[in-house]
Order: C-alpha cells, then sequence, then structure tokens
C-alpha cells in the first residue's frame, strides 16, 4: 500500500510505490507518440487536464500536451522551422515557453512580456527557425510552479546533419512528483515552505513518466541518452555504477566530449545533459543508476540490465562522438562590461530588504505577499512587471558575475541567449561550454560571458520555479 508521502524521502517512496507490483520488472518503453501534422504545416499541442499512470496500478489527475503526460517529444531538423499551435484546453491561462532555443521575441511564450497569456479555450500560433541543433523542451510560462508541477512539459529535439553514429538515441526525461497516498497531486502549490526554501521537492521520481525497474540494454551498443531535468526543484545527480558515460553537449550546445567528473551527470531543474554510454559489461550484467545528488537521500534511480545476448560487437565502438558546433558567436571580451547579479534571500540567507514593485521592504512583509527572493535587491513575481535588471546594448558583449548569497542552489537561466561559461569560484573553465541554464549552488560565483545579440525582454531568472514564483525573476532588455 502506499503511505504517506509527506515525510518519506524519494527512495522510500519510490520503493514502496513500486513495492507493490513487484512483477512489473519489464524494460521501459521509450516510444513517445509523435505528434500529427495537422492542416497548413502547423501541429497542434492541445493543453488539458488527463489522468496518467505514473504510479502502477494508480490513475494521477495530470495535465499535458495532446493527452499524454510528459507531453510528445517533438522532433525537427536543425534549420526547419517549428510551426505549432498551442490550444488552450485548461482551466486557467496558459503559453509555450521554447526552452533554451534562440528565437525571435515574440515567439518566447512569456505572457504579459512577450504575448497575451492564452486564454482557455484559445490557441496561438507559434513559427520560428531553428538555428540549432540540440535537446531542448518547451512547458508553459504561465503559473509555471503548478503547470509544470501538473506535468505539462515535453522534449524539443532538433538533429544533427551528422550525428555522431549510436545504435540508439533516446530521451530520457526526468521529473519529480509529489504525490498523496492515493497517487494524486498534493496540493496545494506554492507552500510556504517550498517558496523559502529549497523549492517543491518530490517524492515520486519518474523517467519518462514513468516508474520503470529496470532499462534493457544489449552489451557493445553505444547509446545517446538526452537528459533532460523538468523538475520543479529537484537537482539530479545521475552516477552510473561500472560506466563511464561522456558528456557531449549540455543544454543542448555542443561541449568538448569529456567523462562525467566521478561519472555523475549533475542536472539543475530545466538543465539537460547529451550523454554518450557505452554498454561495456557482460551479457547479464546488471548495476544500478544512482541519484545521490542531496547527502544522505540517494536512492535508486534505475538499473541497468543487460540482456543475455551476445555483445553487438567484439570491442566498443571507434567512432568519434564530438558534435558539430551550432552558430554561436563568441562574445567578445575585450571591453566588455562587468555586470553582478546577487542572488539574495531564502531562509537562512542574508537578505534584509529589496524593493517589490517599486517600493522598499523588509523580509516580513515580503513573506507576507509570498516573495523570498531577489536578484540585486529586487523582487518581483511572474505576474506583470517582472523588473528590469540590466538593459544591454544590442551587440555587445558583456561578462555576468553569479554571485550565491543564499545558502540554497539556483538554477539561473536566461532566455533568447546562450552564456558561455568563464569560471566557476574563479577557476576557468576548460570545456567550452554554451549553457542556457546554470546551476550556481550555495556559496559560489560563477562568471560567464553573454553577447546580447537577440533584440527584446527576455527572461532571466531561477529554475526552481517557487523561487520564481517568490521574487527570483527579472527581464534582461537587449536593445
Ligand atoms: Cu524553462 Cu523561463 O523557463
Ligand atoms: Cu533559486
Amino acid at each position: 500500500m502506499l503511505k504517506t508521502t509527506k515525510s518519506v524521502q524519494p527512495r522510500l517512496s519510490r520503493r514502496q510505490f513500486i513495492g507493490g507490483t513487484l512483477a512489473l520488472g519489464g524494460a521501459l518503453t521509450l516510444t513517445a507518440p509523435r505528434p500529427l501534422l495537422a492542416r497548413d504545416g502547423y501541429q497542434n499541442l492541445t493543453a488539458s487536464a488527463h489522468s496518467t499512470e505514473l504510479v502502477p496500478g494508480y490513475e494521477t489527475a495530470t495535465w499535458g500536451y495532446n493527452s499524454v503526460t510528459p507531453g510528445p517529444v517533438l522532433r525537427y531538423r536543425q534549420g526547419e522551422r517549428l510551426q505549432v499551435t498551442l490550444t488552450n484546453s485548461l482551466p486557467q491561462d496558459s503559453t509555450i515557453h521554447w526552452h533554451g532555443l534562440r528565437l525571435p521575441n515574440a515567439m518566447d511564450g512569456v505572457p504579459h512580456l512577450t504575448q497575451a497569456p492564452v486564454a482557455p479555450g484559445e490557441s496561438f500560433d507559434y513559427a520560428f527557425d531553428l538555428p540549432d541543433a540540440g535537446t531542448f523542451w518547451y512547458h508553459p510560462h504561465v503559473l509555471s510552479d503548478e503547470q509544470v508541477g501538473r506535468g505539462l512539459a515535453g522534449a524539443l529535439i532538433v538533429e544533427e546533419d551528422n550525428p555522431p553514429p549510436v545504435d540508439r538515441d533516446l530521451v530520457w526525461q526526468l521529473d519529480d512528483w509529489r504525490l498523496t497516498d492515493q497517487a494524486q497531486i498534493a496540493e496545494p502549490f506554492g507552500q510556504f515552505h517550498d517558496l523559502s526554501h529549497a523549492g517543491r521537492l518530490g517524492n515520486t521520481v519518474t523517467l519518462n513518466g514513468q516508474l520503470p525497474e529496470s532499462f534493457s540494454l544489449r552489451s557493445g551498443e553505444r547509446l545517446r541518452l538526452r537528459l533532460i531535468n523538468t523538475a520543479n526543484a529537484r537537482v539530479f545527480a545521475l552516477k552510473f555504477t561500472d560506466h563511464s558515460p561522456q558528456i557531449i553537449a549540455l543544454d543542448g550546445q555542443p561541449c568538448q566530449p569529456h567523462a562525467a567528473p566521478e561519472g555523475r551527470v549533475i542536472l539543475g531543474p530545466g538543465m539537460r545533459a547529451d550523454v554518450i554510454l557505452d554498454a561495456a559489461l557482460d551479457p547479464g550484467s546488471r548495476v544500478t543508476v544512482v541519484d545521490d545528488y542531496y547527502p544522505r537521500q540517494s536512492y535508486r534511480f534505475i538499473d541497468l540490465a543487460y540482456s543475455d545476448e551476445p555483445p553487438l560487437r567484439s570491442s566498443p565502438l571507434d567512432a568519434p562522438v564530438a558534435l558539430a558546433a551550432n552558430p554561436l558567436t563568441a562574445p567578445d571580451l575585450k571591453m566588455a562590461p562587468l555586470l553582478e547579479v546577487r542572488l539574495q534571500g531564502g531562509m537562512m540567507g542574508q537578505l534584509e530588504s529589496a524593493s517589490l514593485d517599486g517600493q522598499e521592504m523588509g523580509l516580513r512583509q515580503m513573506a507576507g505577499q509570498g516573495r523570498f527572493w531577489a536578484l540585486n535587491n529586487q523582487s518581483d513575481g511572474p505576474a506583470l512587471g517582472a523588473p528590469q535588471l540590466f538593459k544591454l546594448q544590442l551587440g555587445r558583449s558583456y561578462r555576468l558575475r553569479l554571485i550565491n548569497e543564499s545558502v540554497f542552489d539556483h538554477p539561473m537561466h536566461i532566455h533568447g541567449h546562450v552564456f558561455q561559461l568563464l569560471s566557476r569560484d574563479g577557476s576557468v573553465d576548460p570545456l567550452n561550454r554554451w549553457q542556457d541554464t546554470l546551476l550556481v549552488r550555495r556559496g559560489e560565483t560563477h562568471e560567464v560571458a553573454l553577447l546580447a545579440d537577440n533584440p527584446g525582454p527576455w527572461m532571466f531568472h531561477c529554475h526552481v520555479l517557487e523561487h520564481a514564483r517568490a521574487g527570483m525573476m527579472s527581464v534582461i532588455e537587449v536593445a
């Protein structure tokens, strides 16, 4: 029987959820429905309430696109044009934000800033070109903590012309749900503790919307795993026991292929990693993938279960894994102004006051309005008029120094642009990483370079969706 989830750790509840169905044991099915092409080359994504069997034997009331949770995997080729009609059949306003894509501002899906919210019963056409290949995702930008928390999220894959040869190319969408003992989504959203601490951490971790025991693979095969963290708040650190995953892209952008440090792939909310995994063990082997990000809360994420078939090849595939770079222009750091962003607030933080709707407020008064966080002493919500943090000159490069003054982790996400990581806590990053979401952990300082080459007002916010809701949200204007 399921137990009250309130106080249990994910490991326990996962076992409980799985415990009733030990016969499950089946391999994960990874077939995602392909969206249907509607007239005019637009494909439809209808957001609506439906139910999903996240936990075997239970129908969870979720929200999804085209009646699936997670939403359909959208696949395009690099250079193609995306054309999607969002139809809103939810009981509240919505939009779609295309996370990580460099697109025209009017297509970015931010209510009140780039478009009017799409009311229930209405629809909106999104159309834009896809300059970059890589692993991206889509989700609403209205009441995101609730809408994403109920399941509105899907993968968006833009394929390279010449991808590295692999035997299977798979999406692994990681999500984290807070469920009741009847496997229903726990309400309410936006609780005081979640807003003021680490966000809405759940008790049930899913892979592509399911709770599989094991993932089947064959000795000798090479996999490309596209890991996407769509959780509201949970950071994952997947450790592939006895394997050496190679990271070839971060946030969809190719990087120098490198072994995951200590075999762990760390992903904050919103982040992605493309990983090459060589199935190097013998037929019949079985090892565990563990998520051990949070101290003393590690749990078994999934088992890698090798079939008994003879190895697919006698020696590991000897093909290059590096991806061709996307057409990004490197920032020019000569004369680039340095801008500081202080990430402030939360419980046990040092924030004393911040401005909210143009009014200076003490922490107590802020808390009364559900605000606990600030960027450079500005706190605002997801509604109208998130404060403008910086005004950048179109075509100019900047250095941004992100200083985490709180005792929580913040995956800081920028829209319409990609950051180039320069250094973390003063040590220069050698890997030429481009990221749209940077996990700035407690006490850390990151320095990044940014070429402001896409005009418009762009959101810059924490992707712990409760932090965004409670003040860690701002606008960077490029003009
Ligand atoms: Cu994935 Cu502004 O968000
Ligand atoms: Cu945060």
